[in-house]
């Protein structure tokens, strides 16, 4: 990795952390702007949650894990949301059941905006006395925020499809910087004993260390994510009725789901953050679970990747760089330019990975409830690598490991194709 000589690098520590608090906390304002308290207090399913939920949730996370914990004499800005907005974290007791969140009108949107105000006050009053613990924690907070960014975009974009009315988040066009077909190539990876994983020299969740050893086979990685237009000549020739292609999970839910294209998609038009819109076939394709994309993947006579021969291939790209998310507005991958070397690593759509998200060897969780932010999701789900055009820029690394149900979908998720030489 490039050494840092920039500006920033060497400015005070804490001062670049209350920045990036602020602009952390303003976005997420940001995303919610445009809507209603029913907007942002209904819950379409119960993998989603309302925005006003992740709102208040991301503050509960800094009220608890740095202003309860380390700022004496703290009082909680009201002792009953704990309770309503602790999302998993079983040490910190028990909580409303997730597929009720939807269920909560009160408190209001308006009520979870003065809690945000009156948490962000009192962190940005204590980070130049918190220990570097706590400061430890304002940074997993930080990027804990940006997480929910994604989810919250994610969740609306669900909540809003429901409606017939076909309501746009935004009405800002969808951007097409570029929008021409660009070819597929195959790209040679590395191949022989790679070293992977988290290498210490900056924030990464638990999940993407220890740094240790994997093993790639001869193999090749496409050039590009695959397309819309791709995913047309997969329906066409019959792709969600040939079982062969599918994993027999896959083809059960499938069935049972009666899946017959992306979610999102009607006719020639899917559903964005910007309403309908007509399919971009250059455009990378997205809304896909894992059963479609190994389908697909099979179809092609392809495979896909492993999350060591995805990482090693992205190690010399810039994990900033790339359609991610820069401020509200209406966010939806768009086609790459050029059609040679690798394209489209970060950014644009989540690839999914034939790695089963498990802890990599050595791993261990920390102490307290911190340690259940990832290692006990390590069961039935797989990895996703790269970020999404809904990924708030800045949070993305090489060895980020995202990670979802085989059969989830509401995510921006695409896929990269590989075979082995
Ligand atoms: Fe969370």
């Amino acid at each position: 990795m490039a050494s840092r000589t920039d500006a920033s690098a060497r400015t005070d520590p804490i001062e670049a952390l209350t920045r990036r608090f602020v602009a952390t906390r303003g976005l997420s304002l940001d995303l919610v702007a445009t809507l209603s308290d029913a907007d942002a207090s209904a819950q379409s399913m119960p993998d989603a949650s309302p925005a006003k939920w992740h709102l208040a949730h991301t503050t509960w996370f800094f009220e608890t894990f740095i202003l309860r914990d380390h700022v004496a004499g703290y009082r909680l800005f009201d002792e009953r949301y704990p309770y309503l907005f602790n999302s998993y974290y079983e040490a910190e007791g028990p909580r409303h059941a997730r597929p009720q969140r939807g269920l909560l009108t009160r408190p209001s949107l308006d009520e979870i905006r003065d809690w945000r105000a009156h948490v962000d006050a009192a962190v940005g009053d204590a980070l130049q006395d918190l220990s570097p613990a706590a400061l430890t924690l304002v940074e997993l907070g930080i990027h804990h925020e940006q997480q929910h960014q994604e989810l919250l975009l994610t969740d609306i974009k669900h909540l809003f499809a429901q409606n017939p009315l076909g309501p746009a988040v935004w009405d800002a066009p969808i951007a097409r910087e570029v929008r021409q077909f660009s070819a597929m190539n195959w790209v040679k990876g590395a191949e022989g004993i790679v070293a992977t994983g988290d290498g210490g020299d900056g924030f990464a969740f638990d999940c993407e260390g220890p740094r240790h050893e994997a093993l790639l086979a001869p193999h090749a990685l496409a050039s590009r994510p695959v397309t819309n237009g791709e995913w047309h000549e997969f329906i066409a020739d019959g792709g969600y009725r040939t079982p062969s292609l599918w994993l027999s999970d896959g083809w059960a839910w499938a069935q049972a789901d009666g899946i017959e294209t992306p979610a999102y998609w009607r006719d020639n038009q899917y559903f964005t953050l910007a309403g309908w819109r007509d399919i971009d076939p250059g455009a990378p394709v997205t809304h896909i679970s894992f059963f479609e994309a190994d389908a697909f993947a099979a179809w092609a006579g392809a495979r896909l990747p492993t999350e060591f021969e995805w990482e090693a291939a992205a190690a010399s790209f810039d994990p900033h760089g790339g359609q991610q998310l820069d401020a509200a507005g209406a966010v939806q991958p768009v086609a790459a330019g050029g059609d040679t070397d690798l394209q489209q690593m970060f950014g644009s759509v989540w690839e999914w990975t034939g790695s089963a998200y498990r802890p990599y060897p050595g791993f261990r969780t920390a102490p307290g409830a911190v340690g259940e932010y990832n290692g006990k999701f390590m069961s039935g789900q797989f990895v996703l690598r790269g970020g999404s055009c809904a990924t708030p820029r800045g949070h993305l690394r090489a060895s980020y490991r995202n990670f979802f149900y085989p059969h989830q979908r509401w995510q921006f998720t695409g896929l990269r194709l590989a075979k082995d030489l």
